[in-house]
């Protein structure tokens, strides 16, 4: 089967990047959407910014299952750090996807997805071990090669990659309290977003293999807001479109 591959993004900054990528363009609009098909490296591909939060991000990816036939599903975006040693720049590829805003209870346990009997969903295997190779591909060619020498000093940037747990919900997480009670409930979520348990939700209901690819942006403590614009700007457009490219090749 021809692999017709779906890349959704958090940021409509780092989405243009991406677009920017693509050849033989066609632009499609739904649901005040766009969503842009053609080519990368000869791959075929849809991109499309998801828009922020899990219900926008849920109309985003079901469009591009349904409506785009993606073979196989792409996230990427920004994060905050909840786990120790994860610093500003390193790059988490999900093995699981949890909502932590999700409470059913006490018709189901804390954080289960109401009639799918579980609380994760686990990301593709091969997908997560094929992001992981594009950004380790990357990180050894030298950071400063994706952004710049500036932006590798500005954010004191070394970049590691790490796999593990995503959390998200409908919530920028910038306060002690509320990252210490996320990880007091689940203490092997690495970080946490906005939009990745959805878009996993989605891929496990239509049967879509997909993965989720987060550069860290803060801490998702009360420094969270500080810089984050320049980052995005800075480091994870970059970051994205080096990412994306380096996948399409390996594909
Ligand atoms: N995306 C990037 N940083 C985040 C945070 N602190 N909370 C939720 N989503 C994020």
């Amino acid at each position: 089967m021809t692999r017709n591959i779906g890349i959704l993004g958090a940021m409509a900054q780092e989405i243009d990047e991406v677009k920017a990528l693509l050849t033989d363009k066609t632009i499609v609009k739904i649901a005040n959407r766009e969503f842009v098909v053609g080519k990368i490296g000869g791959v075929r591909c849809v991109v499309a910014f998801s828009k922020w939060g899990k219900v926008a991000a849920t109309i985003t990816a079901t469009l591009l299952i349904q409506e785009f036939a993606v073979t196989d599903l792409f996230f990427i975006g920004t994060a905050g750090a909840l786990a120790d040693g994860l610093k500003i720049g390193d790059i988490v590829i999900a093995n699981r996807l949890v909502q932590h805003d999700l409470d059913a209870r006490p018709i189901i346990q804390r954080f289960e997805l109401p009639l799918l009997n579980r609380v994760y969903v686990n990301s593709d295997p091969e997908l997560s071990d094929l992001a992981g190779r594009a950004v380790s591909n990357l990180i050894n060619k030298g950071v400063e090669k994706m952004v710049g020498d500036e932006a590798v000093k500005d954010f004191n940037l070394a970049p590691s990659l790490h796999f593990g747990d995503i959390a998200s919900g409908d919530q920028f997480i910038n306060s002690n309290e509320k990252r210490q009670e996320i990880l007091n409930l689940l203490p092997d979520v690495l970080c946490v977003e906005m939009e990745g348990a959805a878009v996993a939700q989605v891929c496990l209901e239509f049967g879509t293999p997909f993965t989720v690819i987060r550069t860290i942006s803060d801490t998702a403590d009360h420094n969270a807001r500080i810089d984050f614009n320049k980052f995005i700007e800075e480091v994870a457009n970059a970051y994205s479109r080096a990412i994306v490219s380096e996948i399409m090749r390996l594909i």
